[in-house]
């Protein structure tokens, strides 16, 4: 049966292991295998804008020996209303793999629902798993190996009902971390989602905590995340999306209290003065770039595993 990851908790435990441990390997031997040697091509559309996400995609099927067909919605027959079925019959003759950025979580299931090719969430509203198999990756890197996520905590600060939130959740779940999101009453993650994390923290030890307290986030925490205030699509809202989470900006005092060793981590793009001050993302403790690198050898990992099952 093709294997396709949509969200983070579409791997198990020890499959989320077996890929974090691939992209550790990659890192230090980058063209060590080529599983998409022909060249086999992989079809990376985009929905909406992107810098990281298409640059890390395209350097990482060609880097795996294939072929990266990059597509803006806006200049394919998908932008014209052709349907997301229709579209995957005929990626899934032509491609190895389907990457997509895309609006609803429903789009992504439906490509997966037809196509006989791995589709690869690259961000949707609901869920950016490809970006939180990097940070863990970054955070397996600050704790000498992937053996440190276990009870290892990630406070996450800002928009609760966000991708990256809700991402945030379920991989940390699915690693046996502890994760914390702290949020505003009125922008709570999606309660199913905080259910799925806490089924799954059943069985990994993970602990899950919501909160709207900063300081409660940040205590004893290994890694502080944040993201934007405004994610894509919210432009409409960035004047009443300014104040809930001024509270809960990252600075150096927050970080202070996390302790020393405690790292910083942000998707990025970032707005400097908004959710984290420049003192924060610019100063010693941010991982942001080896973090934005590590998304390329999360994703060759994840592709490599994907095709190879
Ligand atoms: N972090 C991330 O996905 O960045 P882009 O929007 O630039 O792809
Ligand atoms: N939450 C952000 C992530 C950007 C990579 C957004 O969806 O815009």
């Amino acid at each position: 049966m093709t294997r396709h990851f949509l969200r983070d908790d579409d791997v198990t435990s020890l499959e989320q292991r077996e890929i974090l441990a691939l992209a550790l390997e990659l890192k230090k031997d980058r063209f060590a295998i080529r599983p998409l040697a022909g060249p086999k091509a992989v079809a990376i559309l985009f929905d909406k804008p992107s810098t990281r996400t298409r640059v890390s995609f395209a350097v990482s099927v060609a880097e795996l020996g294939g072929y990266p067909l990059v597509i803006d919605a806006a200049n394919s027959q998908t932008g014209r209303g052709e349907t997301i079925e229709d579209t995957a019959r005929v990626f899934d003759r032509l491609c190895a793999a389907i990457v997509w950025r895309t609006f609803g979580q429903a789009n992504v299931e439906r490509m997966a629902a037809v196509s006989s090719v791995p589709v690869i969430n690259a961000l949707t509203d609901q869920f950016h798993p490809c970006q939180v198999l990097a940070d863990l990756m970054t955070l397996a890197e600050a704790r000498g190996g992937i053996g440190g996520l276990p009870g290892a905590k990630l406070a996450y600060l800002g928009d609760g009902g966000n991708n990256m939130a809700h991402s945030y959740l379920l991989a940390c779940a699915t690693a046996g971390m502890g994760i914390t999101i702290a949020t505003p009453a009125s922008h709570q993650p999606d309660p199913s989602v905080v259910a799925a994390a806490r089924e799954i923290a059943l069985s990994t030890g993970a602990v899950v905590e919501i909160t709207d307290d900063p300081h409660v986030a940040v205590a004893g925490a290994h890694a502080v995340a944040s993201d934007t205030w405004v994610s894509m699509g919210m432009e409409g809202e960035a004047a009443e999306r300014a104040t809930p989470f001024a509270d809960l900006q990252v600075t150096g005092d927050l970080m202070a209290e996390a302790g020393p060793d405690a790292i910083f981590l942000h998707c990025l793009p970032a707005y400097r003065g908004k959710e984290v001050t420049a003192e924060v993302i610019d100063g010693p403790s941010s991982r942001v770039w080896d973090e934005a690198e590590n998304r390329l050898h999360a994703q060759k990992a994840l592709i490599a595993w994907l095709v190879e099952r």
